[in-house]
């Protein structure tokens, strides 16, 4: 009769043998490994720990240890069975495989020659033969028939495979995000199924023409809706090829071509203004500078300067170019290169230039929604949407400080250098904010801005900001006999609920005494602006402009959190990649 040792405190069950020198920890496991012939024939001789003596187990002992080691076996049986499942599974997908390389797929040349065509197009071909090129955006098995969803950048197709054409190699293999090329008969799909544009392509000959790879590198382990928001920035060129970010940047180049013919409607010419600048528009604070074959430059603020210069040669203008700001600012707003669209508009008023922003704006969004594709585009981001209303409200600026007063929106205090005064919170125990009350003469900031537009909830413009708060070429506003306070601008905030301020514009300073004067208050040297101050030598004339940040005005517009979304690549501190 052989013994099976069991030491409850320092035996081990797998890989223990049951021999004195390798006891088992448990009598299930040990009745467990025990062939059931052989159990009766056995002796189970059991300890507590080291200090004890071997001993039979209790009868009680035995009988639960038996009823164990039953549920023990049957984990083991579901456990081989699964196994051999998967082995079959493994097995069948290898000789899949290996059938697979025996497929070849030739194209039937008595079929119609296909017409090539890109996925928007294609509509007007139903019920013809043709050839479409394109991603793997989806893929889909049921039984013996492979759903492709293709993507093409114009539009998503579905195409149906099935018999040989799901059995090559290439089908076998194929991975979301490879590029292929799909041939068949394009069909509308049967009343109460849903395919995108309403109809989907039967393939009856395609090939792979770039592949995609699999397991660890496949697409969706790369990226995912999981994904860490740095991941997602690094990944950019792979987020663009998704749904929403595509929808987004396709509705950005409506928005560009309604805002262009929305300017051609109002004449005013496009120009393209240049990148490379000696001069700075909106103070040097968030200049990126260069040097440029050893003299000074920067990347532009804004082509604000050089659209003026063009008002008498070619009469009101805009531009769309790219703005640098070297902002330390990480909100969700801002970027270090945004896409600024200005124009610059002669002989008008300060109430003309915000009816004629206001126009631009009202229009260009009526045209998004005139057009079925860009009001999908619109309806798909963001739901809700609905264009506002005209006119929309001016507030000056005084009226927003008491404003924010009367609705108990308040300001960090600062210190005499500008830094924020804190105070330690009892609750908390951290350092906060001292807020006060605003008062004329302060810079309205970013969060009690937002606040107060998301509470009016419709589009303000903020106008008539103090002059030490803006930038040196602004218009003064006339004064009215006796008026007290700071001396006010003829310049303007579009602000937009859910983002803030998206425009920012003003009348200029148009007498050159004036503008000499304004150089010399904030510090510039006047030298570089030479061509800026002829435009007052040689005929001077009342005008104005404004910028409007493309990202900021997506962002309101598709309801997008972050101006990041809105851009191609977008850059701000420390990001410049990919
Ligand atoms: O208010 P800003 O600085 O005005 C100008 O640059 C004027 N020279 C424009 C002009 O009158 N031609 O900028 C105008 C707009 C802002 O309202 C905002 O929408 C956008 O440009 N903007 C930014 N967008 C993203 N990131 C930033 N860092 C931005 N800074 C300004």
């Amino acid at each position: 009769m052989s013994t099976i040792y069991i030491d409850q405190a320092s035996g081990i069950d797998a890989p223990g043998n049951g021999s004195s020198d390798q006891p088992y920890q448990s009598l299930a496991y040990a009745f467990f490994s025990t062939p059931s012939t052989e159990v009766e024939k056995t002796q189970y001789q059991i300890r507590k720990d080291a200090t004890a003596e071997y001993g039979e187990p209790t009868q009680s002992a035995t009988k639960k240890a038996k009823k164990d080691a039953q549920g023990l076996d049957k984990k083991r049986q579901k456990a081989e069975e699964k196994e051999s499942k998967e082995r079959d599974i493994k097995e069948k997908a290898e000789r899949r495989l290996q059938e697979s390389k025996k497929i070849v797929l030739t194209e039937d040349p008595s079929l119609p020659q296909p017409v090539k065509a890109k996925i928007v197009k294609l509509e007007s071909l139903r019920g013809q033969r043709v050839r479409v090129s394109g991603w793997v955006h989806r893929r889909r098995d049921q039984q013996e028939i492979m759903f492709i969803v293709l993507r093409d950048g114009t539009g998503y197709l579905q195409a149906v495979l099935t018999g040989n054409t799901t059995k090559t190699y290439d089908a076998v293999t194929l991975q979301l995000e490879a590029s292929v090329e799909l041939t068949g008969t394009l069909k509308a799909v049967p009343e109460g199924q849903r395919a995108p544009g309403g109809h989907e392509l039967v393939v009856d000959y395609w090939r792979v023409l770039g592949s995609a790879p699999g397991a660890e590198e496949a697409f969706t382990n790369r990226l995912n809706e999981q994904s860490d928001p740095s991941i997602l920035a690094d990944l950019r060129h792979l987020v663009l090829r998704g749904e929403m970010a595509s929808s987004v940047l396709r509705l950005r180049a409506a928005l560009l071509s309604a805002f262009r013919a929305s300017y051609a409607e109002h004449d005013l010419l496009e120009v393209t203004t240049p990148c490379l600048v000696q001069t700075q528009v909106e103070g040097g604070a968030t200049l990126f500078k260069l040097d440029y074959y050893g003299q000074p430059a920067f990347l532009t603020q804004s082509s604000q300067l050089y659209l003026e210069t063009c008002l008498p040669s070619l009469g009101d203008v805009f531009c769309v170019q790219e703005s640098f700001r070297a902002e330390n600012s990480h909100t969700r707003r801002h970027l270090s290169e945004y896409t600024h669209l200005e124009a610059e508009l002669a002989f008008i008023t300060f109430d003309d230039l915000m009816s004629h922003i206001e126009a631009i704006i009202c229009e260009t969004v009526d045209k998004l929604l005139a057009n079925p594709v860009t009001a999908a585009l619109i309806k798909t981001l963001n739901p809700n949407f609905t264009p506002p209303s005209r006119p929309f409200m001016r507030m000056s600026y005084a009226s927003a400080i008491a404003w924010l007063n009367e609705h108990k929106i308040q300001r960090p205090a600062e210190d005499a250098d500008g830094n924020v005064i804190t105070k330690k919170d009892e609750a908390t125990g951290k350092d906060e904010p001292v807020m006060v009350d605003h008062e004329v003469g302060d810079d309205i900031a970013e969060a009690a801005e937002r606040q107060m537009t998301d509470i009016i909830g419709t589009p303000i413009f903020l106008y008539g900001f103090p002059a030490e708060l803006k930038a040196f070429y602004m218009q003064k506003m006339p004064r009215k006999e006796g008026e007290q306070g700071p001396v006010c601008t003829e310049s303007c905030d579009l602000l937009m609920p859910g983002v803030g301020e998206i425009v920012g514009g003003s009348m200029r300073i148009a007498d050159m005494e004036e503008l000499l004067a304004a150089y010399k208050r904030e510090g510039i040297d006047s030298a570089p602006y030479y061509w800026f101050t002829d435009q007052r030598k040689y005929g001077t004339c009342q005008h104005g402009g404004y910028g409007l940040g493309v990202e900021r005005f997506l962002a309101w517009l598709a309801n997008r959190y972050t101006v990041r979304e809105c851009s191609l690549y977008p850059r701000w501190p420390g990001r410049a990649t990919p």
